[in-house]
């Protein structure tokens, strides 16, 4: 009995690359319908999705995960009608950014009506509510028939999963299914801007940028912070709290001109391997025909930071997979537009930040 209980239950893959992926779908739109847990990919990275209106079902990804009960999930919706089942009311702003960026990358936190139960909103009397801009993610929805509440796919504190095998590796075992559909297009979290103040608020930055959103409806405040809050800082956003996309592997971040930066990240990799460690470079193209070390993950090119957003988790769980005592990582970046976002998770994701 007691071993029966220790056993791990098996996760369900399905790839969409498999002919019978229709039936894969169907499955797990019943397992969601009847309280259970499946990882699907959405356009940014890969959530981890359960009935968002069914409290014991949303329990089960803060176990699985790991994750602090106080810090809510994002809901997940197909359709505008289900946004008015589930948000008290929505200011013309928010209808405004919703008609501009939905489906996509962007989450709107409004008022939440009584339905949502509190394990969804962390306890808070609001809710995040998105349309994610993936075919997989929007038939899932419309299957399981209700909205689904969906963090990233990960273990708590480690970087996003921006594919299924990501989401294998953290949580294989601990949920019901996963529907592979590939690499996420998009690579880093959506936008989250809370819409219960008349000023807009971005609480993270996202691939819908600041510029974006004041296009769309005129000021708006940054609530976001490019680190994670010290003790006593009240938080936004429960998210900003807690650590994120931390590697096991040490990371420093150097930033400033690209001359200096160059000098100040021969000059660690020369003192770590005098001291006989290892170091991995997570750097752009540019940067890595000039400065060398025992691993190299590609940032892609320093002008054009959406590569940098599509290979950042998946360059920090590669290099963290291989055997370094160090990363450092380029900010020699362009960052602008979603440089600003990737830049946000570099910054949060380093134990050290140089200026050179
Ligand atoms: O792109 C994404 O947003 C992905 C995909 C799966 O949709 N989801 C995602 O969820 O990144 P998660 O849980 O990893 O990040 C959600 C962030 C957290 O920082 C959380 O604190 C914040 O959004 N959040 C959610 N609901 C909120 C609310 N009602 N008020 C303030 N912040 C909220
Ligand atoms: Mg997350």
């Amino acid at each position: 009995m007691s071993n029966r209980m220790n056993m791990r239950c098996r996760t369900l893959v399905f790839r969409n690359s498999d002919e019978n992926f229709e039936d894969g779908l169907a499955i797990a739109a019943d397992i969601i319908s009847k309280g259970g847990t499946v990882a699907f990919p959405t356009e940014t990275v890969y959530g981890l999705g359960a009935d968002a209106l069914n409290a014991d079902a949303v329990h089960k990804i803060f176990k699985a995960k790991g994750r602090p009960a106080d810090n809510p999930l994002i809901v997940h919706i197909a359709n505008i009608h289900q946004c008015i089942e589930l948000a008290e009311e929505i200011p013309a702003d928010a209808m405004k950014l919703m008609e501009k960026f939905w489906p996509g990358p962007l989450t709107l936190i409004l008022k939440a009506k009584d339905v949502v139960p509190d394990v969804t909103t962390g306890g808070l009397y609001t809710v995040g509510l998105r349309m994610p801009d993936n075919p997989v993610a929007l038939e899932l929805i419309r299957r399981s028939d209700t909205p689904i509440a969906a963090p990233s796919a990960n273990t708590s504190g480690s970087p996003s999963p921006t594919t299924a095998d990501h989401v294998i590796h953290d949580l294989d075992g601990k949920i019901d299914a996963i529907l592979d559909g590939g690499p996420t297009q998009i690579g880093l979290e959506s936008t989250v801007v809370d819409m219960t103040d008349k000023i807009p608020t971005i609480l993270r930055p996202g691939q819908v940028s600041v510029e974006d959103i004041k296009e769309c409806v005129g000021d708006v405040r940054i609530g976001y912070r490019d680190r994670t809050l010290e003790e006593g800082e009240v938080a936004r956003s429960p998210g900003m709290k807690y650590t994120h996309y931390s590697p096991k592997t040490k990371v420093i971040l150097i930033e400033g001109n690209i001359k200096d930066v160059h000098k100040a990240m021969t000059e660690i990799v020369s003192d770590c391997h005098r001291e006989g460690e290892r170091v991995g470079l997570f750097v752009t193209e540019e940067t890595a025909k000039i400065v060398n070390a025992d691993e190299i993950y590609s940032l892609g090119k320093r002008e054009v930071p959406s590569q940098a957003a599509r290979s950042i988790f998946m360059g920090l769980r590669h290099l963290d997979s291989t055997n370094i005592d160090l990363i450092i990582v380029d900010g020699t970046l362009n960052k602008e537009g979603i440089g600003a976002a990737v830049f946000n998770r570099l910054r949060k994701a380093a134990d050290r930040i140089i200026n050179a």
